[in-house]
């Protein structure tokens, strides 16, 4: 691109049908630079910082893994639920809104009838830089409604052979690998089930990111009916909690 900071509804509209929704449809991902723009991506950066500064990050949980399990060993990130709307959340919601308009244009295009109307709350994430990831997982791999995971980064001079963090997916079926660089003002967009497999790889310098999950109504009404059942022992993080919802701008 880059996009402006004026990211008018048709910018918006092409970005979303000439090369989201085809990138997902053929590859299963799709990135793009430069979302926000330096101001507005500052701004983000600039809130995610304080949050992680006050303390407001704490160790994320993962679904029914078997006890003893270590979960740094899993995963070593520290998180927060947001929904944007928080004092000093300001430009997540900003972010967020964004990424809803986007995602709204492509749901109804993304095949099989399936319906995107709600995602769940904003995960603001901090890997610390102590050389924690999160191994290979899925984010959705026993039908708990996540249909796409949205993840936007935030890391100015990222330098991966020194820092490492690269974000790697394992395309189900596929030969090949994609390596993802956290970058600043960075989106990736990939389908949350059992088609992408990732890991987080090794961390070392403080990286950040925030990530949305879209929901297919229909898994998720079903998979709220059973989510008390809902303990695979995987290596997976949990749903966020069904209070976490919002519902997309028609
Ligand atoms: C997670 C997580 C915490 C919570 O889903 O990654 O850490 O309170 N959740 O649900
Ligand atoms: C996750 C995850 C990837 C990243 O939080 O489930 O896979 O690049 N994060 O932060
Ligand atoms: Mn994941």
């Amino acid at each position: 691109m880059p996009i402006t900071e004026q990211l008018s509804h048709t910018d918006l509209e092409r970005l979303a049908l000439d090369r989201v929704v085809p990138a997902l449809l053929t590859h299963g991902f799709y990135y793009v630079d430069g979302l926000l723009g330096e101001v507005a991506g500052a701004a983000v950066l600039d809130e995610v910082k304080g949050m992680h500064g006050s303390g407001a990050l704490h160790d994320g949980r993962l679904a029914g893994s078997a006890p003893g399990v270590q979960r740094r060993t899993i995963r070593g990130d520290k998180i927060a639920w947001v929904s944007g709307s928080e004092r000093g959340c300001e430009a997540i919601g900003f972010l967020l809104n964004l990424i809803d308009r986007l995602i709204s244009v492509c749901a109804g295009r993304l095949g099989n009838n399936k319906v995107i109307r709600e995602r769940s709350q904003a995960m603001v994430a901090c890997y610390p830089g102590n050389g924690a990831g999160y191994v290979k997982h899925v984010d959705n791999p026993n039908g708990d409604g996540r249909r796409l995971t949205c993840i936007y980064y935030l890391n100015k001079n990222w330098n991966v052979k020194e820092h490492g963090g690269v974000l790697r997916i394992f395309p189900d079926g596929k030969a090949y690998v994609a390596d993802i660089k956290p970058l600043f003002d960075r989106l990736l967009v990939f389908w949350s089930d059992r088609r992408n497999p990732h890991e987080v790889q090794p961390s070392f310098s403080t990286r950040y990111a925030i990530t949305v999950w879209y929901f297919d109504s229909e898994e998720r009404a079903e998979a709220k009916r059973r989510f008390q059942k809902v303990t695979a022992n995987t290596h997976s993080r949990t749903a966020a909690p069904p209070d976490c919802e919002k519902t997309l701008p028609p």
